[in-house]
């Protein structure tokens, strides 16, 4: 945990921007995976670790602006379970830790939020996302299943994602660790990959190394020579030589940030030269849209500009033709990169999606496009100092796309069918890095950024 006065300062400064009410901080419970004791690994809900730190199962919190007053509820462990786990602190311990005063079993949060809602206080609570969660606001607030997400009280969203947005000194601190253990899972894998290994032999070391430093990885790695899918959590094939091979991994910290970066490696070690000439149009999209990156710019506009470079890359391969910024307006860059440039990145990966991605990434000045491919942007407002952000272009050749397409003749006069023919069992490139908004620019988060051009990536994979 952070030193206490650290989150007590957090919850002051939320303090300033509530209004009225009980405000509800659901810490998340154990989730079985195949019977009750056989537990997934614990994960805290990331608001309540902002603002308690408290990385224990069943906890609850609540700030009642009206009666000015902060409690934790929580239970006590009790003999049985300090056989089975060993001594644990005490609730009221815990709370110090983060200087709250007053505990209370857990029971007694449903008295208390009954209470307060029958004198005629509003309850506010972040929109719930694990069921257990939701059941319980439905039996103690009846409120109804359906309505919860749009129940959940704006103005706590808002006043919470101000503040996390915006990263401290100490968070930065900890999001470069993230990204250093994350250098060290991506070397080792350029340096092992190679003809005749499965896929699964690569994830699984990678897995190992972030547990050897203590963290796990931030989300279940991708990794895969099918790459022109996204998200492919798929581990089972053989490497041969003339593969790429995609990894998109990072760490979570045993402080819980994390990191989020993606290479693309060649598995014999070198780059055919078709499959380097695509890198290329990618490399030089992360690394144009990172130069734009500053106080007072629109990721949305980064994004458009990350979507031109990578168009007018297309271009000169003959993938592409026309007008290259009416082409990205219109969306049909988005074949080849279905996605928006990058995200949030903090406590989460994909940082307080579970406040709404709309209220995360977007404000009254900028708002979501609903053009395919611009429409998945999960970040389009406006950047300020602190904020940390991924930055993830693509180059993919998905078929069952590339057929539709075609089919349907969409955006002939921006895309070469015929030439896209050669490249349907290409596969993906994506590379990604991490990136911290500074006063007056951007750095790449993270001791050392984790090699990135096509010489770099050979010699590290030549070892
Ligand atoms: N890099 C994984 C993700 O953005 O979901």
């Amino acid at each position: 945990m952070f030193k206490p006065e650290v989150y007590k300062k957090r919850r002051e400064n939320l303090k300033k921007s509530l209004s009225k009410g009980v405000y509800l901080f659901m810490g998340n419970n154990e989730t079985p995976m195949n019977y009750p004791d056989n537990t997934y690994h614990f994960r805290q809900d990331s608001n309540f670790l902002y603002f308690y730190g408290l990385d224990i199962a069943g906890m609850a919190a609540i700030i009642d602006i009206d009666n000015d007053k902060e409690i934790i509820f929580a239970n006590d462990m009790d003999i049985d379970d300090i056989i089975w786990m060993g001594p644990q602190p005490s609730v009221k311990e815990l709370a110090s830790k983060c200087l709250i005063n007053e505990t209370q079993p857990f029971s007694k949060l449903a008295d208390y939020l009954q209470k307060s809602k029958k004198s005629g206080q509003k309850i506010h609570f972040l929109p719930p996302y694990k069921h257990d969660n939701m059941i319980y606001l439905n039996k103690v607030l009846g409120l109804p299943f359906e309505k919860m997400k749009d129940e959940a009280s704006l103005e706590f969203i808002l006043a919470v994602i101000a503040l996390r947005n915006v990263k401290e000194q100490i968070e930065i601190e900890e999001i470069d660790r993230a990204c250093n253990i994350g250098y060290l899972m991506h070397t080792t894998s350029m340096r092992m990959t190679k003809p005749g290994l499965y896929e699964r032999e690569i994830a699984g070391v990678m897995e190992g190394v972030s547990l050897s430093y203590g963290s796990v990885p931030s989300f279940p790695i991708i990794l895969t020579k099918n790459g022109q899918t996204l998200h492919n959590h798929y581990h089972g094939n053989k490497l041969q030589a003339g593969d790429l091979m995609l990894q998109d991994a990072g760490a979570q910290t045993p402080m819980y940030y994390a990191s989020d970066n993606t290479r693309t490696l060649p598995v014999g070690g070198k780059f055919t030269t078709k499959q380097r000439e695509v890198y290329e149009v990618v490399l030089n999209s992360i690394n144009g849209s990172i130069k734009l990156m500053k106080p007072g710019v629109k990721y949305f506009d980064v994004h458009l500009s990350a979507s031109e470079i990578l168009a007018s890359g297309l271009k000169d391969l003959g993938l592409m033709k026309g007008d290259i910024k009416e082409a990205v307006k219109l969306g049909a860059h988005a074949l080849f990169m279905p996605h928006g440039l990058g995200h949030m990145m903090g406590l989460d990966v994909h940082d307080m999606e579970d406040l709404g991605q709309i209220n995360v990434g977007y404000d009254k000045d900028t708002r979501p496009s609903d053009i395919f491919g611009t429409a998945f942007l999960r970040m389009g407002r406006e950047l300020k100092s602190g904020y940390v952000l991924t930055n993830e272009p693509g180059v993919y050749f998905i078929p069952e796309l590339i057929d539709i397409w075609k089919k349907e003749r969409k955006f002939t006069d921006f895309i070469n069918y015929d030439k896209l023919e050669a490249y349907r069992d290409f596969g993906g490139i994506r590379l990604e890095d991490d990136i911290l908004i500074t006063e007056k620019g951007s750095r790449i988060l993270g001791e050392k950024r984790i090699p990135i051009s096509v010489e770099e990536v050979e010699s590290f994979m030549r070892g």
